[in-house]
C-alpha cells in the first residue's frame, strides 16, 4: 500500500514554558493522525496559534502575526486557521464572530481533544472554549514525536492556578489548580529519560501547590524525591515557584537532593509590603527574605532568578525604592521585569488609584532594569575561575569547534570541544563573563 503523503501543521507558540508545553502535546496528539510539523506556515494545511494574554505586548504579537495568515485565507481559502491558548480562553467568542477566517478557537482545556476538534473544524468552524469541569482531568500522555537529540525537558504537574494575584489574568485563562497524578508524572519522565533526555524542568503556575487540590497526590516535596530516585534524571528544576508556598520541606530538599539543580525561580514583583498586599500576593517582604535565607543555607550556591512588575496601581516613589533595595538586598542573580499592563477582569484594574503616567513607569522601568543588570554582570563575573559541571547541549551558534552546554545553575557556557561530548556532563573552567553567558575551557 501506497504511504501516505503526512499532513502538515504549523504550530506558532507564544508565552511561557506551559504553551510551549501543550504545543508540544498538540504535535504528538496530531501526529497520530498523520501530521508532522512544518516551519513554513504557507505550507501547510492546518495553522495553529498558541497565544499568550499575560500582558498586553505578547497579545498585541499574536494579533499581528495572524494578520498575513488571515489575508491569505481570505484570497486563497487555505490554510485552516486555529487560535489556541490563553487569548482564545479569555477572548475567543469575540475574536471567532469578528474573523470569519478563523476555521477554530479554543482554549487551554480543549488540547486534550485537539485531535476531534481539528477533524471536525476541517467541515464547519468550531469555537470552544469552557473549562473542562471533569474529575479526572485528562491530562495528555502521548510524548512528543521525537526531534533529534535534546537533553531538556519539560515536565507539566499541574494546570490552572488558585490564587488570585489581583493583576494577573492566568487564573481565568487556565482555570481552577488540577494537579497530575504522580504516576502519570513518573511515566512520563521515565518516557522522556528512554529517549536520552536528562535535565528536567517539572512545570506549572504555582508547582509549590502541587497536591493541595486533593488528598491522593503526595506533596511537592515528596514528588521531588520520587522523580531524582529516576536514574536517568541526572538534573532536576522546576517553575514556577510562589514564595508564600516556599515550604521548608521544600527548601530541604536542596540540601537533601544533589539532583535538585543549583537555580530558583522565585518570582517576588514587588518589595513593598504594601504593594504586595495590593497584588494579593500573600506573603511579606520579610518572608521573602526569609525563603531567601533558608536556601542559600541549603545550597550555598543557589542561583536566585526573579520577576517584578513595575508601575503597579498607586505605586509611590517610596514603594518602587523598596523594589530596588530588594534587589540590593538579595542580590538576585537576573530577573524579568515588566510595567504593569491592566488586564480586562482582573480585581488590579478596580483599584481607584490611577496608574502612573507612562513615561514616569518607563522611567523606573529602566532604573530597575540598570540595577539587575549590574547586579548580573557582577554575579557572571564572580564565576571567572570557578569549575562547573556543564551538561552539554549543542553546538555553538556561532562557530562549529564551540559548543554550549548549562551548569547546574542554568548558566549557559560555551567552550571548545567536541561533538561526541554532547549529552555528557563535563569539568568546565570558566575563563571569561558576559552579560548573558559564560565562556570557559575543558577543565
Ligand atoms: N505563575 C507565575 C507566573 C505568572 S506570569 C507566578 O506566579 O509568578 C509571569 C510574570 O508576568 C509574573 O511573574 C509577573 O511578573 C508578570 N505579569 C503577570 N501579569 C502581569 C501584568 N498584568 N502586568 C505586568 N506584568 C505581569
Ligand atoms: Fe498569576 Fe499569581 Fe497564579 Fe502566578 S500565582 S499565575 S501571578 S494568579
Ligand atoms: Fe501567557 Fe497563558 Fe502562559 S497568559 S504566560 S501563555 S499561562
Amino acid at each position: 500500500m501506497a504511504s501516505q503523503a503526512p499532513r502538515r501543521v504549523f504550530i506558532k507558540t507564544f508565552g511561557c514554558q506551559m504553551n510551549v508545553y501543550d504545543s508540544g502535546k498538540m504535535l504528538a496528539l496530531l501526529a497520530l493522525d498523520g501530521f508532522e510539523a512544518t516551519d513554513n506556515w504557507r505550507e501547510a494545511e492546518w495553522v495553529i496559534v498558541n497565544t499568550c494574554s499575560v500582558r498586553e505586548k505578547p497579545q498585541l504579537k499574536v494579533a499581528s502575526f495572524l494578520g498575513p495568515i488571515l489575508a491569505r485565507k481570505r484570497d486563497k481559502g487555505r490554510p485552516l486557521v486555529a487560535v489556541a491558548g490563553c487569548v482564545a480562553q479569555h477572548d475567543g467568542a469575540e475574536m471567532f464572530r469578528r474573523n470569519k477566517e478563523l476555521d477554530l478557537v479554543f482554549g487551554p482545556d480543549g488540547i486534550p481533544r485537539v485531535r476531534e476538534l481539528v477533524a471536525t473544524a476541517v467541515h464547519r468552524r468550531v469555537l470552544d472554549n469552557h473549562f473542562l469541569e471533569v474529575a479526572d482531568y485528562p491530562f495528555v500522555q502521548e510524548l512528543v514525536p521525537s526531534a533529534g537529540q535534546e537533553i531538556n525537558a519539560l515536565v507539566t504537574i499541574q494546570k490552572g492556578c488558585d490564587n488570585h494575584c489581583t493583576y494577573c489574568i492566568v487564573p481565568s485563562t487556565r482555570g481552577a489548580q488540577v494537579s497530575r497524578p504522580a504516576s502519570q508524572i513518573l511515566e512520563e519522565v521515565r518516557g522522556l529519560a528512554a529517549r536520552g533526555m536528562r535535565d528536567f524542568t517539572l512545570i506549572g503556575q504555582n508547582v509549590n501547590a502541587y497536591g493541595t487540590d486533593s488528598n491522593q497526590h503526595p506533596s511537592f516535596a515528596e514528588l521531588l524525591c520520587q522523580v531524582c530516585e529516576i536514574p536517568e534524571v541526572w538534573r532536576l528544576r522546576f517553575t514556577t515557584s510562589h514564595p508564600r508556598d516556599m515550604g521548608s520541606d521544600v527548601i530541604a530538599a536542596w540540601a537533601a537532593l544533589p539532583k535538585l539543580a543549583s537555580h530558583l525561580h522565585l518570582p517576588v514583583q514587588a518589595g513593598s509590603d504594601r504593594l504586595l498586599r495590593r497584588m494579593g500576593r500573600q506573603y511579606t517582604r520579610a518572608h521573602y527574605l526569609e525563603v531567601v535565607r533558608g536556601l542559600r543555607a541549603a545550597r550555598p550556591d543557589i542561583m536566585l532568578t526573579t520577576d517584578f512588575i513595575v508601575g503597579f496601581p498607586g505605586e509611590t516613589r517610596e514603594d518602587f525604592e523598596q523594589s530596588l533595595s530588594l534587589i540590593e538586598e538579595v542580590r538576585f542573580d537576573a530577573a524579568f521585569s515588566f510595567k504593569y499592563s491592566p488586564r480586562p477582569g482582573t480585581a488590579a484594574i478596580r483599584l481607584k488609584d490611577p496608574e502612573l503616567p507612562p513615561e514616569e513607569a518607563s522611567a523606573r522601568l529602566s532604573e530597575l532594569q540598570q540595577l539587575l543588570s549590574r547586579l548580573q554582570r557582577e554575579s557572571n563575573e564572580a564565576c571567572v575561575g570557578r569549575v562547573f559541571d556543564v551538561l552539554v547541549e549543542r553546538p555553538s551558534r556561532h562557530d562549529p569547534e564551540h559548543f554550549m552546554g548549562r551548569s547546574s545553575c542554568f548558566r549557559a557556557v560555551n567552550f571548545p570541544g567536541e561533538p561526541s561530548l554532547i549529552g555528557t556532563i563535563v569539568p568546565i573552567r570558566i575563563t571569561r563573563a558576559h552579560p548573558h553567558s559564560l565562556q570557559g575551557e575543558l577543565a
